[in-house]
Formats: structure tokens, sequence, C-alpha cells
């Protein structure tokens, strides 16, 4: 059996080690801003993408590092999505990761800064990688057609009700497009076949949209103090949900439909990719 808290905390740690190096070798960055970046990575959340990256490297046979360079490309990319998510024009959460969050802390301005320099330096650290299919599939994950696409459709369907299909397609990009984009990327970097990564692709696609389903349950039944963020934010602001659609059972049935779809896309691995299973069951399960 994995124990899936201690395989996050140990690809969290090797993620946390090269970030903090990253940043701290980073030449040339006006102090105050460098604080504010700083204090955006770390201690950080969960850091799943990373462990989706590492494992799916894994899971091909492949050298967890890798996938090293790309696994932390990621998670700045995903923090630098935070930062703007809680921006006063976009979700205005004053709590993230157990702290304030960086515009409280640092204002405005200084925030959008910290989100737009953790993106670059994350698609710098992609030209360590040295693979332009993986650096593509990333910038298309994270950009228009990815994680800014879906956010974009978030904030302007604030308020409206909106059918399921709409929300499905939203989270598959908001959420969805970075976490698939993580076992695609680990599973080339790791140099699987093509159709080890299509499966991996397959795996992180459901668990993507199953996260974000999850993440709106916890939003309406979650505790705050165990999340680090405030919850009850997402009926507030009239936002479009699982749970506000078809109820919190329903939308649970949904979650686990897609996880069972994941772990289906699994089928071929052997006992290499047991904790990208126990990630998968992780997602569903989880508290925070
Ligand atoms: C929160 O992501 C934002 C969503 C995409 C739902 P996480 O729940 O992975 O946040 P951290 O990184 O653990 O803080
Ligand atoms: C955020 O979704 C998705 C991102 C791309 C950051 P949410 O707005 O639901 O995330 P939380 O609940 O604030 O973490
Ligand atoms: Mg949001
Ligand atoms: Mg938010
Ligand atoms: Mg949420």
């Amino acid at each position: 059996m994995i124990d899936v808290l201690e395989y996050l905390a140990a690809h969290a740690r090797r993620v946390d080690e090269a970030l903090e190096e990253f940043l701290s070798s980073y030449e040339g960055v006006p102090e105050g801003l460098h604080e504010a970046m700083h204090y955006s990575l770390f201690p950080g959340g969960k850091r799943l993408r990373p462990a989706l990256a590492l494992g799916a490297c894994e899971a091909v046979g492949g050298a967890p590092d890798m996938a090293l360079a790309a696994a932390c490309a990621l998670e700045m990319i995903h923090t630098y999505s935070l930062v703007h998510d809680d921006l006063p024009c976009m979700d205005n959460d004053a709590i993230r990761r157990g702290l304030p969050t960086v515009h409280r802390k640092y204002g405005e301005a200084a925030a959008v800064l910290v989100g737009d320099g953790l993106q670059a330096m994350a698609f710098e650290m992609l030209t360590h990688v040295r693979n332009t299919s993986v650096a593509r599939d990333i910038a298309q994950a994270s950009g228009p057609g990815g994680m800014v696409g879906g956010q974009y459709l978030d904030v302007e369907t604030e308020g409206t009700k909106i059918p399921l299909e709409l929300v499905r397609r939203l989270h598959r990009l908001k959420t969805g497009a970075l976490i698939r984009v993580g076992a695609r990327a680990g599973a080339k970097l790791g140099k699987g076949t093509p159709a080890q990564v299509s499966a991996l692709t397959q795996y992180g696609e459901h668990l993507g949209l199953a996260f974000q389903i999850v993440d709106d349950i916890l939003d309406e039944s979650g505790d705050d103090d165990v999340m680090g963020k405030r919850t009850g934010k997402d009926r507030a602001r009239n936002k479009s949900t699982y749970p506000s659609l078809v109820g919190l059972a329903e939308a649970r049935r949904l979650a686990d439909e897609a996880k069972d779809r994941a772990l289906h896309a699994l089928a071929a691995f052997g006992l290499q990719a047991d904790p990208l299973r126990a990630l998968a069951e992780y997602v569903v399960s989880r508290r925070r």
C-alpha cells in the first residue's frame, strides 16, 4: 500500500528544493518582489501537479529527475494562477494556503506582478528541459485554450446559472488543463511510448475534472482551517458549480465516476503506476 501523503511530501521536498534554488539564484529581482514571490510559493500547498508529473514519469520507467524542471515550472504556473485568482477583480479572496493572500499582504499591483514574474520564470525553467513538445503542451494548457480560458469563462459566467455541460468545459479548462498536462509532460519526459503518453493524458484529463468537482464540493462542505482558504465563497459569488447545479450527492457521484475513468486509463500499467492510482483516490477523498 502506498502512503499517499508520504508520497506527496517526498515529491514536494524535491520540488521545493529545486524551486528554492532557482529562485535564490535568480539575479536582478528587486528585493520586495523577490520576497512576495517567495511568499507566494512557500510553504506551498499540496504540490499535486508536480507529484503527477513525477509520478507519470516513474510510471513509464523514467527517473523522477527527468521531469523535475517541468514539475517546478507547473507549480510556478499553478501558483501564479492562484495569486491572480484571489485578486479583488476575480474571486476577491483573503486567505490562501492558510495565510493572507499575496495582494492582501503586498498590495494588488505587486500581486499582479508576482503572477507575471512566476509565469515568465516557469517558461525560463522549461528551456532547461529542452523538449519543445512538452514546452508547447504546457504553454497551451496554461494559456487561453487552457487555464486562462477557463478562468475567463469562470468570471464571465459568474452570477448566471449555466448548464452543467458548460461548467464541465470550464472546469476542464481552468483546472483540468494543468493537471492533465502534468501527467502528460511526465509521461513524455520519462520517454513513454505514444500509447503510454496517450493513456496518461487520459488519466490526467479525468482526474482534472474530478479534482475541480471536489474543489466545488469542499467549498460547500469543507472546513476553512483544514482547507487553508475560505469556504462558502462560490455560493456567495453566485458561481455555477457542480453542487449548486446537481446537489452534493450527485456531485460526489460524478467526481467518483471521473476518478474511476482516470483509474481505467491506467489499466495497461503495472505496479509502477500505483502511486498514480493512490493519487487518484486521494483527489476524491481529500479534505483540503
Ligand atoms: C486550488 O488548487 C485551485 C484549483 C485549481 C481548484 P489546489 O487545491 O491544488 O491548491 P494548492 O496548491 O494545494 O494550494
Ligand atoms: C481556481 O478555481 C482555478 C484556477 C485556475 C486558479 P477556484 O477559484 O475554485 O479555486 P479556489 O477555490 O479559489 O482555490
Ligand atoms: Mg476562481
Ligand atoms: Mg478562487
Ligand atoms: Mg474553488
